[in-house]
């Protein structure tokens, strides 16, 4: 069968748009739309099929092909963990423009709740010279950032930990901590689409959201050097309470809220001792 002749077939007998098909057979088969003269076989035919259905069952995208693009590399995912977002991206793109400013070597990085291991992983790729640790309540979640670790060739530290716990136990400083870490509410509007099929263990941060934003203000200290920067991914209404925490614990230093290309506060950067 050739792809147009495919895409036309399955969009007719499964009721589904072109672009979700054309997204599967590129990123599960790596069949672009420039092969449109490539025969494509009962095998994939049948596969292709499976996810379809799996779509239409109401399965986000990545998950049913099993790999998302995260700044520029691809990342397993499945429904052990979050799917990366572009959010995201952009907390990368700034604190490896922050890294840059304010550290020069030896820099030493934990990624706090790293799912997929998307964060910590693409600092690791951008800055090699970096020492990433990823740590993550979910043993599964690990297992994950294990995956994409070896898939993407990067040496990185990979533990067990809730929250900072285990870093503090193991008497470990750091010079930049970086978190998105669960940030909703239970009675949050989400979509049904993340709320059925992503870990709610990704999601919720306790009853207003902020439980473990908490957490990570209270224990900072203890795990980070003299100076040191914290990065964290915000909810889009929480930033009046970020800051309040990052006073409480953190009185006097400097600290920056950023939006994100849709003009919601949704970064938070914390400057400790590092000057202008
Ligand atoms: C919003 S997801 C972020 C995943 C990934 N860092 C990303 O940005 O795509 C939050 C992560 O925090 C983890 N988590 C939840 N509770 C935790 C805890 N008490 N200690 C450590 N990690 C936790 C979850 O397993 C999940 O992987």
């Amino acid at each position: 069968m050739k792809y147009q002749e495919l895409i036309d077939r399955v969009k007719n007998e499964y009721d589904l748009d072109s672009k979700s098909i054309e997204y599967i057979l590129e990123y599960y088969f790596n069949i672009k739309g420039e092969l449109e003269y490539a025969s494509i076989d009962n095998e994939v035919f049948n596969i292709l099929i499976n996810k379809v259905k799996r779509l239409k069952a109401g399965e986000p995208i990545q998950y049913v092909v099993g790999n998302v693009d995260f700044y520029g590399n691809k990342f397993t995912v499945d429904k052990r963990v979050l799917i990366p977002r572009f959010e995201t991206e952009e907390l990368v793109h700034y604190t490896k423009e922050y890294i840059n400013k304010y550290f020069k070597e030896n820099i030493s990085l934990i990624d706090v709740g790293t799912g997929s291991g998307a964060i910590g992983l693409t600092l690791k790729k951008e800055i090699p010279s970096l020492n990433v640790t990823l740590v993550d309540i979910s043993t599964e979640a690990l297992e994950m950032s294990s995956i994409n670790a070896k898939n993407l060739g990067l040496k990185v530290n990979i533990y067990k930990s809730d929250m900072l716990k285990e870093t503090i136990k193991r008497k470990e400083k750091y010079d930049v901590l970086i978190s998105n870490p669960p940030y909703l509410t239970k009675i949050e509007e989400i979509m049904d689409i993340v709320k059925k099929n992503e870990p709610s263990i990704a999601l919720y941060g306790g009853n207003d959201g902020l439980k473990y934003y908490r957490l990570l203000f209270r224990d900072a200290k203890l795990i980070l050097k003299d100076k040191a920067l914290i990065a964290l991914e915000i909810g889009a209404t929480q930033a009046d309470d970020i800051i309040k925490l990052a006073n409480k614990y953190f009185e006097g230093c400097p600290y920056e809220i950023k939006k994100d290309l849709e003009g919601r506060d949704r970064m938070f950067f914390l400057f400790y001792n590092l000057g202008d």
